[in-house]
């Protein structure tokens, strides 16, 4: 489904990203994959045999190491088809217990990081006259989560960010969302078992998703079967928004 197509996808040495990246491999696209720990992306590429994977180390919280990072994808690939914008970070407390550093941390990275990636992509993108963007938002980005506002915020600016661009950059450009509800990684392996039963409670699947189950949705959004659809927020969520 993904033949001869480049993909950039970001925080893709493990969790959602990985799951992402080996699935595009699979459909046969030539693969950036970006995250900061080198290492477990060198891992990720050994064990991809499918397709060319380049990797890179880049903070996207940092304007300057994604200018960088930009730098050497154009001296590797001429064109860019696919963005995941994936890469983001997760903390949970009561908005009294909320520092500014949290606040920074989270909107430098979930936020200003995707923008980053966004200007440089995009530009890279027009030059070829199409494109598809999936930005990764959250249920939480949708209808807020307890003990979670500062990461709901996050997450619903993704949204607003996108759907402005997905009317900035049409006709060339499709920019969607996936908003996955609570997903297998370790993203959530500081909650709680007695949180994460209440989720799968909450949800109507009466589970979690696994990282494969995002990653058929990016497949899908990232290819032409997705052909006319732009500005979409996919929940995957397994029903749990309805609660
Ligand atoms: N898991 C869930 O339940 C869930 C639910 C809803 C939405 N999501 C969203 O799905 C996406 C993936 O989450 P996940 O569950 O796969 O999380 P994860 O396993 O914690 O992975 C997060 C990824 O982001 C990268 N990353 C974090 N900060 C970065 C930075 N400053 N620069 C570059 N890369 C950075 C990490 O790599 P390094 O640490 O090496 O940089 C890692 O690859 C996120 O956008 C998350 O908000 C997840």
């Amino acid at each position: 489904m993904l033949k001869g197509k480049t993909a950039l996808i970001t925080g893709a040495n493990r969790g959602i990203g990985e799951a992402i990246a080996r699935t595009f491999a699979k459909n046969g696209s030539h693969l950036i994959l970006v995250a900061r720990d080198i290492e477990s992306l060198q891992k990720v590429k050994e064990s991809i045999s499918e397709v060319e994977v380049d990797i890179f180390s880049c903070d996207i919280s940092k304007e300057s190491e994604v200018k960088a990072l930009f730098q050497k994808i154009t001296k590797i690939s001429k064109k860019l088809d696919i963005l995941v914008n994936n890469a983001a970070l997760l903390q949970s407390n009561l908005l009294g217990m909320i520092k500014k550093d949290s606040i920074d941390l989270l909107f430098q990275t979930n936020v200003y990081g995707q923008i980053y990636i966004l200007q440089y992509a995009s530009r890279m993108m027009k030059r070829n006259g199409a494109g598809s963007v999936i930005n990764m938002s959250s249920i939480m980005g949708v209808q807020g989560g307890k003990n979670s506002s500062l990461y709901s915020a996050t997450k619903a600016a993704v949204i607003g960010l996108s759907k402005s661009l997905a009317k900035e950059l049409a006709p060339e450009i499709r920019v969607n969302v996936i908003a996955p509800g609570v997903v297998k990684t370790e993203l959530i392996s500081d909650l709680s078992q007695e949180l994460l039963c209440e989720f799968e409670n909450e949800t109507l699947l009466k589970r979690i998703a696994t990282p494969q189950e995002i990653a058929d949705v990016a497949l899908f959004l990232a290819s032409d079967m997705s052909r006319f659809i732009t500005a979409e927020v996919l929940n995957v969520d397994g029903g749990l928004c309805l609660n």
